[in-house]
């Protein structure tokens, strides 16, 4: 028997070192024993580690580390001999990575998706509270994680609440920002996070505000906000009373449904769209076809207007169509299209309940030979088009709405923005909705350095991920 030691439950990088000697010395999955310091020790004797057998060195494809980091982060003991088994058969076979019915593949899998779902609850259902300590304000939040992640996910609120002095206490490990370092120290216990302040009040307000009865889906709501996670949300101590009453609210909405006011807070959302809201958007659409508010209609096939179910939660909007998009009358339908319907899917929101559509409904572009060459719009085009999009948002009411890119946020926010001053946090909208601004897909199509791009594309999924979670909690 050899034995692997590593310096924590989260240690990617010394299983990484281990199983790759273990791998280059063929030994077995059966043959090791995974220890994590601090853990009881084996009582078994251990063999020193085998030579490496023909030189053994060996790569394997990107998609086994990517999804061994996560599945490493996982509370499963077996997480390292399964991941070792797997190394061990993609890197005799590393075709095995495409076969989704491989069993042992489809194991490792689910452990790297509940660990992702874990990052994101954790993400999602942080709640800060502000103390003072000597170095002023401080805002502590409480959070017991499922699995090993909060060194994992020290970035993202690093990132989040930079300017902020903060710590995040959880059962096995604490970690503190002041600014301009990040500290660990050891695990805490609930009584050492602060109860409730000011702070929840204001949370409390907003989340009694948002919180629609008309959409009120228990089951959903449970799955996406676990009521494991309820004792430390100062919002969920109104769920009771809130879904109580949603059935009375509800009636209230739809008796004064008829008198929208011009720009609804979101908690009426519903009540404020046109009952007849399908016919509406049809004969916006028409309209839209026709249109010659800018010239860029002259060289188009033809208006790319948005699709998407009407009561979408979610509004994503992009810069303007393709060559594809406007050959097939459809938004994101090409290269950009694709590859946002695979970050999608990674970041596990559906397509088809999202509402997509572009700043510019005309394709803008410069003939090159046979070649039709994609032009940036410009402020009056953007500006001319936002008739449409203003209408969109109008009658549709999204909860959320994610701008792609700088055209798609200048024409949602009507300023100039910088992708990465905007992005990483929530703007509230004049419509009441919720915005979001990241990058577009086709930068992630632009970049040419593949770590950098591997990096972006992860960056991009996690911001889906965390806007889908939030879209299906307030919907
Ligand atoms: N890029 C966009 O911004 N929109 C599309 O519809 C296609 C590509």
């Amino acid at each position: 028997m050899y034995r692997a030691l590593l310096n924590g439950p989260d240690d990617f990088d010394g299983w990484r070192e281990a199983a790759r000697r273990f791998a280059m010395g063929g030994v077995e999955a059966t043959g090791i024993d995974w220890q994590v310091e601090g853990d009881e020790a084996s009582l078994l004797p251990f063999e020193a580690p085998p030579p490496p057998i023909n030189g053994g060195a060996f790569s394997v494809p990107r998609a086994f580390i990517a999804v061994a980091e996560s599945a490493i982060l996982h509370h499963d003991r077996e997480r390292f001999a399964l991941l070792y088994a797997l190394l061990v058969r993609v890197r005799d076979n590393p075709a095995l990575m495409e076969d989704r019915a491989d069993p042992l593949l489809r194991r490792v899998d689910m452990l790297a998706k509940a660990v992702r779902r874990d990052i994101h609850k954790m993400r999602a259902f942080v709640r800060f509270r502000e103390v003072e300590d000597e170095g002023g304000a401080r805002f502590v939040a409480w959070f017991e994680p499922e699995h090993h992640i909060v060194r994992a996910n020290a970035g993202f609120f690093v990132r989040r609440f930079a300017s902020m002095r903060w710590s995040i206490l959880t059962p096995e490990l604490c970690i503190h920002w002041d600014g301009e370092i990040l500290t660990e120290s050891a695990g805490a216990t609930r009584s050492d996070a602060p109860d409730g302040d000011p702070v929840e009040d204001a949370w409390k307000r907003y989340y009694a505000a948002i919180f629609n009865p008309a959409r009120l889906k228990q089951r959903a709501m449970l799955s996406e906000m676990p009521r494991k996670y309820w004792r430390n949300l100062p919002e969920a101590a109104l769920i009771p009373d809130l879904v109580a009453g949603a059935q009375a609210r509800e009636a209230a909405m739809i008796a004064t449904s008829p008198k929208p006011p011009a720009r609804p807070s979101g908690a009426n959302r519903d009540a404020s769209r046109p009952s007849n809201i399908a016919a509406s958007w049809s004969a916006l659409k028409e309209q839209a076809m026709a249109c010659t508010r800018c010239p860029l209609y002259q060289d188009a096939t033809q208006t790319v207007f948005g699709e998407g179910p009407l009561d979408a939660p979610l509004m994503l909007i992009g810069e303007q169509p393709g060559d594809q998009e406007d050959l097939a009358g459809r938004p994101f339908v090409g290269p950009a299209g694709q590859l946002l319907d695979r970050v999608l899917e990674e970041a596990e929101i559906d397509r088809g309940r999202l509402y997509v559509t572009n700043a510019v409904k005309h394709f803008k572009h410069e003939r090159r030979g046979k070649r039709r060459i994609h032009q940036t719009p410009e402020t009056p085009e953007i500006q001319a088009c936002r008739w449409w999009l203003d209408q969109e948002i109008d009658l549709l009411r999204p909860r959320i709405i994610v701008a792609l890119g700088v055209t798609a946020a200048r024409a949602l926010l009507s300023k100039a923005v910088t992708i990465s001053r905007t992005r990483g946090a929530p703007i509230v909208l004049e419509s009441g909705a919720e915005g979001w601004v990241t990058i577009h897909p086709s930068f992630l199509l632009r970049v040419p350095d593949e770590a950098r791009k591997a990096q972006e594309r992860a960056r991009f999924v996690e911001e889906l991920r965390e806007i889908g979670v939030r879209a299906k909690a307030i919907s």
